[in-house]
């Protein structure tokens, strides 16, 4: 029985693979068989006869993809947009199906210039008529998105490609009758398969395997229950079934070496318009404003990747290059995105880069009151390290205790108001919390070339280093220290046991007493293995001179423990004469204030150790407080505890012989950190060598 749909079809008498603009045409140039071809045509040709009807538009000499109608344009009801191809290649087929489309009687929309749009192989309309899903990513842009909502007043759901064997919607998913759908789910992003699944239930949801979807399965012609399609594997065909549909296989492996099959080589003409559903998209589009040393800082190409990376698109519409090497650039840069959702996280990240909005864009931040104590609003911005403005009632408020994993609190104080980066167990009642990505801008320093080269940490600019740069690495950190400490700075240590294990306690030792250090944070274990070093001569039961295990060695930790807590704290044991030397004695002896941050796993605990955690949390602040450089050796705990606190600016070095902990704590994207992996006691040995070097103290420029 042959329905009134219609199909509109290209013979293949000009086609051939002249060029490559998919994988599938790599190595497959001119090697497609003519006859074949127009064999393997006919017969698809003759599968759909049998059920619509088709319409032929003229085929043409010089544009051998013309076969593949899909990509004409996209049709609902006597409307039509017509496809902009993103390829040169393909671009000479537009006049052709543009004059059928006319002479046809359809109402045909043009996309302006430049917005790549590639028809129905990148729109498929649900088979209900309730939607349009359309994909982005490799040939259609996003942006073109919008367009089709209004001129075909439908909804529009945009999906993601992301595999480009994959590069049109139409070769990774087929909606058919009834509401189901057959795809491959792994063409797509994950936020694009979380949409899919909240539209379509899992009864109608017919996920296929890689094997069928490189055979091209749900490239696939549906006319009511038949699927027509180049394979399918039997579970698939039973599958179908299933739910009755039947299965019609019809060779087109020719056209596969172009890249296309079935569904590619029809368009359907005849698409039923709904008169209840009209035009809506999620697709949001806003203009930010990059300013600084975008090409040599490399912040264009961050911004660009990352918007791209998370799933948005862009156009650059200004760049004004600064041409001598110490002048900015400045850029405006059309950020679209799938949805509200995928926008702020895009928005977040650029906020992070120094985006801003254009001066007449600029809005108040969003602001939402806290109802809850400890609880902020759903959709709160969270902070990061770097210096934070927010903007409310016209003017831009300079956030006070920078940190990142916060939360930003609005209060009114008899100062006006004030902003803070809060943590959320601390949020009150009555404040108003920051949400959406609305009115926040931070404040990112221009340096210029010379200066970023000329500024110490910049060497590695938030590398880890390899094994040949530790001395360089240290070098420069004996350099500021001895500079911090002759300014009177403040330079703070967290570290972990290891230190003591790997022999380096004699030598932190030494930077406390010489003034190098005005801070150490760690946990119980450090200070138990120091002072049990330091009383018995051995660290966790190992002797330290001869580096073999003491008899009955292991119980060292626990006696040590015993002993401090009879005194009551680690001072008192030190003003006792207990204990001589050591790291802990010599913060004592030196007034260099410690915080010990208790764990699960602590034997005792000292009871200078703060088994309250929140308590521990606050604690360590306090001391980072004004720190101009940390110090973390081989403590990831605790380490990564204090760069959550610690704003931008601050410089760190974390040393680790594990490189994964020195990736995480450099990776803060902030010029100042630096992470070097190598053993920690040979690290603190060379330091102090070098701090020995420098005998003639540095003399600091005073104004
Ligand atoms: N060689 C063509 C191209 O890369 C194949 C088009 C396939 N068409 C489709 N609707 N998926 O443009």
């Amino acid at each position: 029985m042959v329905s009134q749909i219609r199909f509109l079809m290209c013979a293949p008498d000009h086609y051939d693979v002249d060029y490559v603009i998919n994988p599938w045409m790599e190595g497959n140039i001119h090697k497609s068989s003519r006859d074949r071809a127009v064999e393997q045509w006919n017969k698809l040709y003759n599968v759909i006869k049998n059920h619509a009807i088709v319409d032929l538009v003229t085929p043409q000499k010089g544009w051998p993809d013309m076969v593949f109608s899909a990509n004409a344009g996209l049709v609902l009801g006597e409307n039509v947009v017509l496809s902009r191809f993103l390829h040169k290649e393909r671009q000479g087929e537009e006049p052709y199906f543009q004059q059928w489309f006319e002479n046809n009687s359809f109402k045909v929309y043009t996309l302006p210039k430049d917005l790549p749009f590639e028809g129905a192989g990148d729109a498929l309309l649900d088979r209900e008529g309730r939607w349009l899903w359309a994909g982005y990513g490799f040939r259609s842009e996003l942006d073109s998105h919008p367009y089709l909502a209004k001129w075909l007043d439908i909804e529009v759901i945009s999906l993601r490609l992301m595999d480009e064997r994959f590069y049109h919607l139409d070769t990774c998913f087929c909606p058919l009758a009834n509401g189901y759908l057959l795809y491959y789910p792994g063409a797509f992003d994950s936020y694009s398969n979380r949409v899919i699944e909240m539209r379509v239930t899992p009864e109608k949801r017919i996920a296929i395997a890689e094997a069928d979807a490189v055979n091209f399965a749900c490239n696939a012609v549906n006319i009511e229950s038949i699927v027509i399609m180049n394979k399918a594997s039997d579970s698939l065909k039973s599958r179908l079934a299933e739910v009755g549909f039947q299965a019609i296989e019809t060779p087109l492996t020719e056209f596969l070496k172009a890249g296309g099959a079935a569904k590619c080589l029809t368009l359907r003409v005849t698409e039923p318009v709904r008169e209840e559903v009209h035009a809506t998209t999620q697709v949001e589009s806003r203009i930010i404003r990059l300013e600084g040393h975008l090409l040599d800082a490399g912040l264009i190409n961050r911004a660009l990747d990352l918007i791209v990376d998370m799933g948005g698109s862009f156009q650059v519409l200004k760049f004004n290059l600064g041409e001598q090497r110490q002048s900015t650039s400045a850029a405006e840069v059309r950020v679209s995105a799938p949805s509200h959702e995928v926008m702020e996280e895009i928005i977040s990240q650029l906020i992070d880069l120094g985006a801003v909005d254009l001066p007449q864009d600029e809005r108040d931040a969003k602001l939402e009151p806290v109802l809850q104590a400890g609880v902020a609003p759903d959709d709160f911005y969270v902070s990061t390290i770097y210096p934070t403005e927010v903007r409310v009632n016209g003017q831009w408020l300079k956030v006070e205790n920078q940190r990142m994993d916060g939360a930003i609190a609005i209060s009114s104080t008899a100062n006006g108001l004030v902003a803070r980066c809060k943590i959320l167990r601390d949020l009150e009642i009555g404040e108003q919390v920051v949400v959406d990505v609305q009115g926040i801008r931070t404040i990112r320093k221009t340096e210029s070339r010379e200066q970023r080269n000329a500024q110490e940490f910049s060497f590695m600019s938030s590398g880890v280093s390899s094994e040949r740069r530790v001395e360089l690495v240290v070098e420069q950190v004996a350099w500021e220290l001895r500079k911090i400490r002759d300014a009177g700075g403040k330079v703070v240590v967290t570290a972990g046991p290891v230190v003591i294990h790997t022999g380096g306690g004699e030598h932190l030792s030494r930077l406390i007493r010489e003034g190098y250090v005005q801070g150490l944070l760690g946990g119980n274990a450090i200070a138990v293995h120091d002072i049990e070093q330091n009383m018995m001569g051995t660290s966790l039961g190992v002797d330290m001179k001869r580096g073999v295990a003491v008899r009955g060695g292991h119980r060292h930790h626990l006696k040590v423990i015993n002993a401090i807590r009879r005194f009551g704290s680690i001072t008192k044991a030190v003003d006792a004469g207990v204990i001589t030397s050591g790291v802990m004695y010599e913060c004592v002896k030196n007034d260099v204030p410690f915080v010990l941050a208790g764990s699960i796993r602590d034997d005792g605990p000292l009871p200078d150790t703060q088994m309250n955690l929140i308590l521990a949390q606050q604690e360590y602040a306090q001391i980072i407080q004004g720190a101009e450089m940390i110090l973390m050796l081989s403590s990831m705990l605790h380490s990564i505890g204090v760069g959550n606190m610690t704003p931008a600016g601050v410089k760190m070095v974390c040393v680790d012989i594990n490189p994964a902990v020195v990736t995480k704590l450099s990776d803060r994207g902030s010029i100042e950190s630096v992470g070097v992996v190598t053993d920690v006691g040979l690290f603190l040995s060379l330091l102090i060598q070098q701090l020995d070097k420098l005998t003639s103290p540095y003399v600091a420029n005073v104004g």
